[in-house]
């Protein structure tokens, strides 16, 4: 049974993956230094799969304290999720981002050179497109500007994974760009758990659906869409964690030492559609008031899939409605999130 070291895998994507990876025939041993999850998770991994996966509280930057995870674990390969990723905060702590998700990266990677595991997937985003009226995003699209150090360090990890790449092509690397997940698991026992006030447009409107926060407010309702509300593509975390085992499956037939796949559903939903499918979820309304544009926000983005369907195999199955009623169940099983 080929191991997979999942960095992040305590995380809301990458507690996913773990499940995905053991229903599909994989082992799994997670790092992860808890600074952004709870290690109730674990529990309730347990309580999903049945196993308890082997855990190991470790800094991925700390190059020397994560080799003892490959010492004492043959791995196969990796799914690196570990990083920050609250883009207000980046801007706020830029040094931090930069180290923790540039430092955790290289650090795997000579590890990943030193034990000889030759296959990694890794966690980018569609935010390296930047803004383009020409949408989807294939990608071919041209990368943009990013407009926060979180953005730029995923631009910047791309690129430093394509130098490791072009150096040791006896690697195989898939880059994957979420586009933006959403969704629980159809448990209820895991799913996104932000600490305090959430960033995200759905950890928010799930709050202000249970009574936690009074409104959401609109980021702006006059960009140029039908409706004036910025358009996104959600993709039920599911389908995302899917995607990574389609990905690790390539990586096993691919030549190519680096490839590239958008991971989204092709399907774009507005602010306000996303509110209304929610309400259904919940059963009624959802206070909400219009102001004004936040900085840094594009009108539209969605992905083209035709890549990832093609070369992949990999098509999302979860609508809107399925993103919301399963948010909807993790929200009110964990009114309060997870213990720590
Ligand atoms: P998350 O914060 O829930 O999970 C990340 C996990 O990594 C957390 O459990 C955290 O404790 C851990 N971690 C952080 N730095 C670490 C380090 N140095 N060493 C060990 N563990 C560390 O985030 P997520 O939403 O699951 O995102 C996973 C990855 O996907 C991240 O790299 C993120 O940037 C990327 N991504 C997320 C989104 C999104 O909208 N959620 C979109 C695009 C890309
Ligand atoms: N929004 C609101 N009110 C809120 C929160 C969000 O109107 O309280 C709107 C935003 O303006 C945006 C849409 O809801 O139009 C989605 O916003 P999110 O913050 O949920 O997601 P983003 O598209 O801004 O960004 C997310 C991640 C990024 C990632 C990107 C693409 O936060 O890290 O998806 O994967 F890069």
């Amino acid at each position: 049974m080929p191991t997979v070291l999942v960095t992040g895998g305590n995380g809301y994507i990458g507690s996913h993956t773990v499940i995905s990876l053991f229903e599909n025939g994989y082992d799994v041993v997670i790092a992860d230094n808890l600074s952004n999850s709870k290690m109730e998770v674990q529990n309730r991994l347990e309580k999903i799969t049945g196993k308890r996966f082997k855990f190991y509280n470790v800094d991925c930057c700390d190059t020397d304290a994560l080799r003892k995870v490959f010492e004492e674990n043959k791995i196969d390969s990796i799914i690196h999720f570990a990083g920050l990723k609250a883009v207000g905060e980046s801007v706020r702590m830029p040094l931090e981002y930069y180290s923790n998700n540039i430092g955790s990266m290289i650090s795997v990677c000579k590890l990943m050179t030193e034990f000889g595991v030759n296959k990694l997937v890794f966690s980018s985003s569609a935010t390296v497109y930047g803004e383009s009226e020409d949408v989807p995003f294939t990608e071919e699209s041209p990368l943009g500007m990013c407009t926060n150090p979180y953005g730029w360090t995923k631009w910047m990890l791309e690129q430093i994974l394509r130098d490791y790449a072009k150096a040791t092509p006896e690697k195989k690397i898939c880059l994957l760009r979420y586009f933006n997940p959403v969704g629980a698991h159809e448990s209820g026992l895991i799913g996104e758990d932000p600490r305090g006030i959430p960033n995200n447009l759905f950890p928010y409107i799930s709050k202000v659906a249970a009574g936690t926060l009074d409104c959401l407010t609109i980021f702006g309702d006059d960009y140029n869409t039908p409706d004036g509300t910025c358009i996104r593509d959600y993709i039920h975390v599911v389908d995302l964690a899917k995607g990574h085992v389609k990905a690790i499956e390539f990586l096993d037939k691919t030549e190519d030492p680096i490839c590239l796949f958008n991971l989204g559903t092709g399907h774009g939903t507005s602010v306000k559609e996303a509110i209304k499918a929610f309400e259904k979820a919940c059963g009624h309304e959802i206070n909400h008031v219009i102001g004004p544009r936040r900085p840094g926000d594009i009108a539209v983005s969605f992905a083209s899939t035709e890549k990832a369907e093609k070369l992949l195999g990999f098509k999302a199955e979860y609508g809107i409605d399925e993103m919301c009623s399963t948010c909807w169940k993790w929200q009110t099983m964990n009114p309060d999130g997870l213990k720590d």
